[in-house]
């Protein structure tokens, strides 16, 4: 068992760079399915999530060749197969990605339920809505995802929720589907425009990805032949400006969007941080104890649920009494409890937790109970006095690629260590 060992309280200091997005990165790899020829992406994050998604492509017929650590070219010409590995694609959340792009280029595909972090209920009525509005049949039960169809036929789609995961994976589909798709009160993350201009690049006709409104008129086939570049992390620039906050550091963080992190930089100025903006980079510095502030998690652009955690690690050291709610993700409140183990003073209940702000948190045992809940508890044992050992490493890295050493790079005292 490997667990992080954190000495602080430290101030994090100096340049962090931002790598290539997950969550655009688990849905682009198996958007690559609908290609009938070759293609490579660049700036992949080297993250345990990504490497299976490549291993799932692989099972299915997918030669791939990596280029360095993060590209790889992936050619889709023979897929020979309808049966995903189940016991893959039940590691993680985001195989369900493989049913709308295999559906678009097979018409036929069989997946485990996808896993992932336990954040409560985690339902995918509204994809399979999407996928039987298009023409396919779709059967769930006994672990496994079923769906087939003779062909897809575009459709007017209006989204009961707004969902990032329905959002693409309908839009995977219906990219070589007859006809034209518009999806209504479609998602607007910055991942879901990744994708959109991934499918685009490779040849697909997807226009208003980064509104509510999605039209994706249908094309017969995705030739490929292109290179793509994958777009920085909106969440792990998030969590490297919270953890300059938290620490009261001082970090610049470069190859950001930085629009994508407008509501991060309104509360951060709100607790009283400073944030510079210089376009592709940020620099974010706190001087003092940060102050109360109330945030409810929302869709993009609102606050992200997946900088909830990172944020609330914030709201525990400030001056006052804050309030966050929850509205997307019920249980993503169980990294409150590890935070109390540290000194904390937090009251969750449901979807609201209550941040009675302490003067100091104290180094302890502690286990991350999900991917940014993780990422919080590394900003924790950052700000905090003492030693903080984290358990429970393999939810963090299917999301953050070298953690430890990227904090130590920033002055942080981090090691990983083997039990
Ligand atoms: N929902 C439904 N029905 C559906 C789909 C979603 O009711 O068919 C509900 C969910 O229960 C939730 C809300 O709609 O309450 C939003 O869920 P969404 O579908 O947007 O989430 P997701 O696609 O499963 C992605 C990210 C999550 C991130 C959420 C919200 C990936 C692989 N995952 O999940 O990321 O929290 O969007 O932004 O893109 C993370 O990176 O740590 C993470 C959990």
């Amino acid at each position: 068992m490997e667990k992080l060992v954190i000495k602080g309280p430290t101030p994090l200091k100096g340049e962090v760079k931002i790598n290539g997005a997950k969550n655009a990165a688990v849905a682009i790899l198996p958007a690559t399915l609908l290609i009938d020829g070759v293609c490579t992406i660049d700036n992949l994050p080297h993250i345990s999530d990504v490497m299976i998604s490549c291993e799932i492509l692989e099972k299915l017929g997918a030669k791939i060749t990596w280029n360095n650590k993060n590209s790889v070219t992936i050619d889709t010409r023979n897929i020979h197969t309808t049966k995903a590995p189940l016991d893959l694609t039940s590691k993680f959340r985001a195989s369900y990605y493989i049913l709308g792009s295999m559906l678009g280029r097979k018409k036929e595909i069989e997946v485990g339920m996808p896993g992932g972090c336990q954040l409560g209920a985690r339902p995918i009525d509204q994809h399979v809505k999407g996928f039987e509005m298009l023409g396919a049949e779709v059967t769930v039960g006994n672990g496994t995802i079923f769906a087939t169809a003779d062909k897809l036929v575009g459709n007017s789609i209006y989204m009961d929720i707004v969902s990032v995961g329905a959002t693409i994976n309908i839009m995977l589909a219906a990219t070589l589907a007859e006809g034209t798709t518009t999806i209504d009160n479609a998602a607007k993350e910055p991942h879901v425009v990744d994708v959109a201009n991934f499918l685009n690049t490779m040849g697909a006709d997807i226009r208003g990805a980064g509104t509510d409104v999605i039209k994706i008129n249908g094309v017969k086939k995705l030739k490929g032949n292109a290179t793509y570049s994958v777009v920085p992390d909106q969440i792990e620039a998030g969590t490297f400006m919270l953890a300059a906050v938290a620490t009261r550091g001082d970090l610049l963080i470069k190859n950001c969007i930085t629009k994508h992190l407008d509501s991060i930089t309104a509360k951060i100025i709100e607790v009283g941080g400073i944030v510079e903006d210089y376009g592709d980079s940020l620099r974010v510095y706190c001087k003092k104890r940060p102050t109360k502030a109330n945030i409810k998690t929302l869709p993009h652009p609102g606050f992200p649920t997946d900088l909830q955690p990172q944020m609330g690690v914030v709201l525990s050291l400030a001056d006052g009494t804050s309030i966050i709610n929850e509205s997307i993700w019920e249980s993503r409140f169980q990294y409150t409890q590890e935070l109390n183990k540290m000194g904390a003073k937090i009251t969750a209940q449901g979807k609201t937790a209550i941040f009675e702000g302490v003067e100091k948190l104290s180094g302890a045992p502690v286990y991350s109970t999900d991917l940014r809940a993780g990422a919080a508890l590394i900003i924790a044992g950052t700000s905090a006095h003492g030693i903080t050992e984290i358990y429970n490493l393999e939810h963090i890295d299917r999301g953050y690629e070298n953690i430890e050493e990227r904090f130590k790079s920033i002055g942080a005292q981090i090691e990983r260590v083997k039990e």
